[in-house]
Parts: structure tokens; sequence; C-alpha cells
């Protein structure tokens, strides 16, 4: 399996405990986010064979790594930080074998638009769901954490919509499988958001849900 924008690999290395993955390739361009994933994988033991790191830009991995894989894997807070799924789907299709699938589970772009303050009966949009431009931010935290105090306060993200993440899949040669929607999101994305014993972010006071979290498997044709 090849894990794409793995952080601190504690998905990684959730994967490689399960007995059907057999080796796991976790890959992220943060130095702190790799490192950690080595310090964690050496702490419960296990071997680099079963669990490797690559410090690498994701667009730049062709270049470095030249195997492809059963599974390539992305979860939760990926292509929002990505300018371009083209190149994103190609680098897929690339590490994918023949028979092999791609599997993303992430936040939904219908969510993208609408203000952190937004409530189920005031949705205010903020922002373009389209990706025009990036949608550029100040805060003193992050989704990990409202109340940090970052030093470095600005961040750059993208709204892929979904027509494009078929569409760029889809022309990389990859054949969709299905697409799921689910009225919960991963993490607080709205203030006003109750979180439930699985750790399921709800709206309050809707009669109508909206999607917040989509995921889609996509095979590599043999
Ligand atoms: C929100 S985190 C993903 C969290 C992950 N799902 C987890 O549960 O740990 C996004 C990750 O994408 C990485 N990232 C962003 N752009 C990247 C790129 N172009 N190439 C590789 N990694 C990238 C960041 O360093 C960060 O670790």
């Amino acid at each position: 399996m090849l894990h794409l924008q793995c952080h601190f690999g504690l998905d990684t290395l959730s994967w490689v405990r399960d007995e059907d993955v057999g080796h796991a390739t976790g890959v992220d361009f943060s130095p702190t986010a790799i490192s950690t994933a080595r310090e964690l994988r050496d702490q419960i033991g296990l071997s680099e064979e079963r669990a490797r790191f690559i410090e690498s830009d994701l667009y730049e991995l062709p270049a470095t790594l030249s195997e492809a894989f059963d599974v390539v894997f992305t979860s939760y807070g990926t292509i929002y930080w990505l300018p371009d799924l083209d190149r994103w789907a190609e680098v897929i299709a690339t590490h994918l074998e023949p028979g092999g699938i791609f599997y993303i589970a992430d936040g939904h772009p219908f969510a993208n638009p609408f203000h952190y303050e937004s409530t189920i009966d005031d949705l205010d949009v903020a922002h373009p769901y389209f990706n025009e431009e990036a949608i550029t931010e100040e805060h003193d935290g992050s989704y990990a954490g409202w109340d940090f105090g970052l030093e470095n306060k600005r961040s750059h993200g993208f709204s892929h919509p979904i027509g494009e993440i078929v569409t760029a899949l889809n022309d990389a040669g990859l054949r969709i499988e299905f697409i799921h929607e689910f009225p919960w999101s991963f993490f607080q994305r709205f203030e006003t958001m109750d979180v439930d014993d699985n750790g399921r972010w709800w709206l309050p006071g809707s009669d109508h849900d909206l999607p917040l979290t989509f995921s889609l498997k996509a095979q590599n044709p043999a």
C-alpha cells in the first residue's frame, strides 16, 4: 500500500497492523512529520520493511520511487492542500499496479464555500465552490485545535469540486467504482457542530442533511 500525505504516519501504521497489508509506504513532504512517523514506527517495533516513510513532495514522487502498489490510499485533509488534481491523479496512476485500487475519503467539497461560523439556517458563502483561486486564510490555530497561538498563521487551500476529482482520475486512466457521500464531518468544520461517540461532527438542527464527507474507490484497469 502507498499512503499519500501520510502526515506523522498513524494511519499508515494502523494499516500495517492489519494482517492483510503486508507492507505500507507513507509519503509526506513535511520533514517533521516523516521523522515523527519513523519514531512512532520504531516505538511500536515495526521494521522499515513493513512500514517505510519517504519525505517527498507528492508531485515529485515518480522521480524518486519507481514501484507500483496494489493499493494507493489517501484520507482526511489531503486534496484541499493540493493545487493541481490532474497531476495528482497521474501520480496515483503511475504508482498503481494494473488491477490495483485507489481509495480516498475526505471532506466533501460542497462544504468548502461556507464560513466557519455558518449555521444550518444561515450558510454564509465566503469562498467559491469552484477552484478559481487559492483560498487564503489566517488563523491562530488549525483543524487540529483553534487555540495553539500559531506563529505562521496564513494558509492556502484549494476547493476541488466533485466533477474535477472524478474527471482527473478518469483522465489518468482509472475506472471509478463508487462515490459515497456522508452527512457528517471528520473534523469541526463549523463552529456550531457537535461530535458523537465515533468522532463524527454533525450540524445541529438539521432536518435536511448536507454532504460533508465523501469516499471514492477507483481501479487501474488490468
Ligand atoms: C491534514 S494532513 C493529513 C492528515 C492525515 N490524514 C492524518 O490523519 O494524519 C495533510 C498532509 O499533507 C501534507 N502535504 C501537503 N501538500 C503536500 C505535497 N504536495 N506533497 C506531500 N505532502 C503534502 C502535509 O505535510 C500534511 O502532513
